[in-house]
C-alpha cells in the first residue's frame, strides 16, 4: 500500500536494500579505507556528521574539480550536494587556488592581520549592508559570538529560535521544543541550556509575538528562509511583523544568511531588504576554506571595543564580551575569501545560477507531475527542494509530516549509484557556480528514472 509520498513503503525498504549492497559492493577502496579509520577514528570518519549524513558508507575522496568530485575507487559525481552549500564556489576555482597557494607560500599564520581583511570586510559592509565585521572560522563560532554580545548588550539570557533550525553545534542554539517544553537536543548538554531558550514555528506571527511579549528576549535568530528542514520560505509579510516586533520587544536580530547567501548576490536579506542587527555568513563564503563571520551595526561594535578601563583575572580581560580565537583572521583564509568573494561569487554567478535553479525547480515539478505524484518543490536562487507532500511546508512541523526517511535515504543512493551527489538529510540540490545547463539536465534525467522506478 502506497503512504503518503504515494509510494509503497515495502518497495523503497527493498529497492534502498539492493541499491546499498551495489553501493557497497562496487566501492571497495572506499569500503576498506573506512575499516581502516575505525581503528583510529569513531566511526570510522574524522567528523561524525561525515558518516551521520548518509544510510549507506560515506565514500572516500581522491579530489574534485568544478561541479564534480571523484572518489577512491574512481567514481565521478555531479555534486549536487555541494558539500552543504560550502562547496557552492565549486571544487578548486581557479581564483581561490591561486590565492591560497600564493599566501600559503608567503606564510598563512601570524596572529596579526593582513591587507585581505580591510578588502574583505569592506567588500561585505558593501555587499551585505552592515558596517562592521568580525571573522571566525566556522558559522558556529560567529553564532557563538552573536549570542554573546546580544545578551551583553540586552542585559537578557533568552535566545528565541524556529523550529527545525539548525545554526551550528553551539550549546546556546542545541535546543528542541518537546511536548511543549524546550529541551536539549542531543546528548552531553547541559539541562540548563533549555532555559535560555524559546522556540516558536517559523511563519507564526501570532506565536512569535507572544513569545517575545515578556520582554526578557535577547535575541532572535533566524535564517530568512529556513534550509535544514527541507526549504521553508517565509510567508508574505513575516519578515515585517519579525523586525517590528522584535524591535517592539527591545530584542536584537540577527539573520543567518551561513546557507541561503547561496541564493541570492547579496543574501536574502538582501533582495527582500530585512534589517537584522548581526548577519551571519560562512561555509561557501571563502569556497570552503574555513572561514565565517558576523556583520553588525555600528553601536554593536563598540562592544567588541577595547575597555576604557579593562579589569583583568589572571591576566585576561573580563570586561570585554569573549570573543575571538587564534587561528580566526588568518591570512590564508582571508585570501580564500577575497578570491572567492570578489572573483568567484560575482553578479554574473549569480544570475546564471538563479536561472539554473529556475530550470532545475521547472524540470523537478514537470517530473513529478508526469509521474502522477502529489509532490511539490520550493526554489528560490540556486536552491531547491522537493517535498513529499502536495504543497511547501510553511513551517518544521509540516516539514517533518512530509518527510519519508527511507524514500530520501532511497533517492540519495539510487542517484549515487548513478554518478549523482544528491543532498543528505533535507536540504535538497544545489546548482554550484560551475554548473551548467547540461548538468542539470543530467540530474533531472537521474530523478526521472528514479521516479520511474518507484511508481
Ligand atoms: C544556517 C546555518 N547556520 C550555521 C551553521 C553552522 O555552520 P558550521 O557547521 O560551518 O559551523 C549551519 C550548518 O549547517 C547552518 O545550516
Amino acid at each position: 500500500m502506497a503512504d503518503l509520498s504515494g509510494i509503497d513503503p515495502d518497495r523503497v525498504r527493498a529497492l534502498e536494500e539492493a541499491e546499498n549492497a551495489r553501493f557497497v559492493a562496487e566501492r571497495p577502496r572506499s569500503m576498506t579505507l573506512q575499516a581502516q579509520a575505525h581503528r583510529s577514528m569513531p566511526r570510522g570518519v574524522p567528523m561524525a556528521w561525515m558518516d551521520d549524513l548518509y544510510d549507506h558508507p560515506p565514500v572516500w575522496v581522491d579530489r574534485g574539480t568544478g561541479p564534480t568530485f571523484t572518489d577512491v575507487d574512481g567514481w565521478t559525481y555531479l555534486d549536487m550536494y555541494v558539500a552543504d552549500m560550502s562547496a557552492f564556489c565549486g571544487h578548486a576555482p581557479e581564483p581561490v587556488v591561486e590565492a591560497v597557494a600564493r599566501r600559503i607560500g608567503l606564510g598563512n599564520q601570524f596572529l596579526l592581520p593582513t591587507e585581505d581583511a580591510i578588502v574583505v570586510a569592506e567588500h561585505l559592509a558593501a555587499r551585505y549592508g552592515l558596517p562592521k565585521w568580525q571573522f571566525t572560522l566556522s558559522a558556529t563560532q560567529a553564532n557563538t559570538e552573536v549570542i554573546r554580545l546580544a545578551r551583553e548588550l540586552t542585559g537578557r539570557s533568552i535566545v528565541l529560535l524556529f523550529d527545525a533550525k539548525y545554526h551550528g553545534e553551539g550549546d546556546a542554539t542545541l535546543v528542541i521544543e518537546q511536548d511543549g517544553a524546550v529541551v536539549p537536543e542531543s546528548r552531553g548538554l547541559s539541562p540548563g541550556i533549555a532555559d535560555q531558550a524559546r522556540i516558536v514555528p517559523f511563519n507564526d506571527t501570532a506565536a512569535l509575538e507572544a513569545a517575545l511579549a515578556p520582554g526578557d528576549v535577547a535575541l532572535v535568530l533566524a535564517e530568512p528562509a529556513m534550509t535544514n528542514a527541507g526549504f521553508l520560505l517565509p510567508e508574505r509579510g513575516f519578515h515585517d511583523v519579525l523586525r517590528r516586533a522584535s524591535r517592539d520587544a527591545g530584542t536584537l536580530l540577527a539573520i543567518d544568511e551561513t546557507h541561503t547567501l547561496v541564493c541570492a548576490y547579496g543574501g536574502l536579506g538582501r533582495d527582500w531588504g530585512l534589517e537584522p542587527d548581526f548577519l551571519t555568513l560562512g561555509k561557501a563564503v571563502a569556497a570552503g576554506v574555513p572561514l565565517a563571520m558576523y556583520g553588525m551595526r555600528d553601536e554593536i561594535a563598540s562592544l567588541i571595543a577595547p575597555p576604557e578601563e579593562a579589569r583583568t583575572v589572571s591576566g585576561a580581560f573580563v570586561d570585554e564580551v569573549a570573543t575571538g580565537g587564534t587561528l580566526f583572521g588568518n591570512a590564508l583564509s582571508m585570501a580564500a575569501g577575497r578570491a572567492a568573494l570578489l572573483d568567484v561569487l560575482t553578479e554574473a554567478a549569480f544570475e546564471r545560477t538563479a536561472a539554473l535553479g529556475a530550470q532545475l525547480a521547472a524540470g523537478l515539478r514537470t517530473a513529478i507531475a508526469s509521474a502522477g505524484l502529489r509532490w511539490s518543490v520550493a526554489q528560490y536562487g540556486g536552491h531547491a527542494s522537493y517535498f513529499f507532500a502536495a504543497t511547501p511546508p510553511a513551517d518544521g512541523a509540516g516539514s517533518r509530516a512530509a518527510d519519508d526517511p527511507g524514500l530520501r535515504a532511497l533517492v540519495r543512493v539510487f542517484m549515487a549509484n548513478r554518478g549523482v551527489w544528491e543532498s543528505g538529510w533535507w536540504l535538497g540540490p544545489t546548482v554550484s557556480v560551475a554548473h551548467e545547463p547540461a548538468h542539470v539536465d543530467r540530474y533531472l534525467e537521474v530523478f526521472r528514472e528514479f521516479v520511474a522506478e518507484v511508481t
